[in-house]
């Protein structure tokens, strides 16, 4: 039963003590974030990645490639666990490396060598890659002089990659890459979409040379799901709602709604809000639901009326997490994530830059 898998938890944990940490993702199933030591968005589990060094292992529920990034920043010695190993991510699917290098290798067509700057001191693109990418892409964007984002610090990102590149190649998502440059003020004309079927990804040579931010067409399956008719209903029934969405929702969904930030930007607005704030949240079920019952106070609904919960978060059952703590008593390690080593150090070195950025 549950009770005994929570109990077995427990007792491992106990065990291991300090040479076990547990990180959770806020989108986790509220049984196993319970046993997290740590809660918080992508940007803040890559940071807590770093703040146990003496721990053998870092026990990562959440999905494979934050369980990558915790690798590539803690220390060598250091076992990252992802319970179990098909938790995915669809949208870090959406780009592999052999497209992204492709459509370098014909940006060099147009803006010619990619590595020399121009008469202002730029080079012609700075590919930034989501978080949510392989350690594969966070190399590739390491080796071109580019930076990862979070989707708390994308707007910061951008600006940096600005100052040294006239333009930004941005992947996975389009919707993050889209909104956040939007709201920098590029206007959408200067943002191509790159479809990797076509010669130049579909665009002319003469809107590749006028692009600011070249987009990548990944999204998110459980985000682009919401509508702007889900924000219209909301309001027409809730008076005074305040509609919170995740960045990577459709710009048009961003753009109706009052406020979009991280899952953390989420939960923080909501504990700042004056008792009795009535909300409608556009993010994954499983943090809308404890946000909740955490907050008695207000009241919090999604906009999706049809459950949407990211199935690949949920493959993260309590189960996987009593085996692989059951299995470092018996020291072993299963389920170690490792980035390969020519790819880990490009990929830290683009790491290392957005830690620099602050949301
Ligand atoms: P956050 O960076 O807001 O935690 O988002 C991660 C994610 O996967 C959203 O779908
Ligand atoms: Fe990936 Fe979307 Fe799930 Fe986030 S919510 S892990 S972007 S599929």
């Amino acid at each position: 039963t549950n009770d005994e898998l929570h109990a077995r938890i427990r007792a491992a944990k106990a065990t291991l003590g300090d040479r076990v940490v547990i990180l959770g993702h806020f989108y986790q199933r509220d049984e196993v974030v319970q046993h997290a030591d740590f809660v918080g968005d992508s940007f803040q589990l890559a940071n807590a990645a770093l703040t146990k060094p003496d721990a053998e292992a870092i026990v990562f529920c959440g999905v494979h490639f934050m369980a990558e990034t915790a690798d590539l920043l803690s220390r060598p010695e250091q076992a990252v666990i992802l319970p179990n190993l098909a938790a995915g991510c669809s949208m870090a699917d959406m780009a592999d490396e052999s497209s992204v290098e492709e459509c370098w290798e014909q940006l060099a067509t147009v803006y010619g060598d990619l590595d020399t700057p121009g008469a202002d001191g730029r080079v012609p693109v700075i590919p930034v890659t989501y978080m949510n990418s392989s350690a594969a892409l966070k190399g590739f964007v390491g080796r071109h002089g580019g930076i990862v984002c979070t989707s708390s610090n994308a707007r910061t990102v951008l600006e940096q990659a600005f100052e040294r590149g006239q333009r930004v190649l941005f992947f996975p998502d389009q919707h993050l890459g889209r909104n956040t440059a939007k709201a920098m003020g590029v206007p959408l004309e200067q943002m191509p979409m790159w479809n990797p079927r076509r010669p130049l990804g579909g665009s002319s040579a003469e809107q590749l040379e006028d692009a600011r931010v070249i987009l990548w067409h990944g999204f998110c399956s459980v985000h682009k799901r919401f509508t702007v008719e889900q924000i219209e209903r909301a309001r027409a029934e809730h008076p005074g709602v305040q509609v919170i969405v995740h960045p990577e929702c459709p710009m048009p969904v961003v753009d109706a709604a009052d406020a979009a930030g991280s899952t953390d930007f989420i939960v923080k607005a909501i504990a700042a809000a004056p008792a009795g704030t009535t909300f409608a949240i556009g993010t994954e079920i499983n943090l809308v639901q404890r946000l909740a019952a955490e907050n008695p106070q207000h009241e919090i609904f999604c906009l999706d009326p049809v459950v949407c919960p990211c199935s690949t978060m949920y493959r993260i059952h309590p189960g996987y997490l009593a085996w692989v703590l059951e299995e470092l008593v018996e020291g072993r390690v299963v389920n170690r994530i490792q980035v390969a080593d020519e790819v880990a150090a490009p990929a830290r070195l683009a790491l290392e830059r957005m830690l620099a950025a602050k949301p």
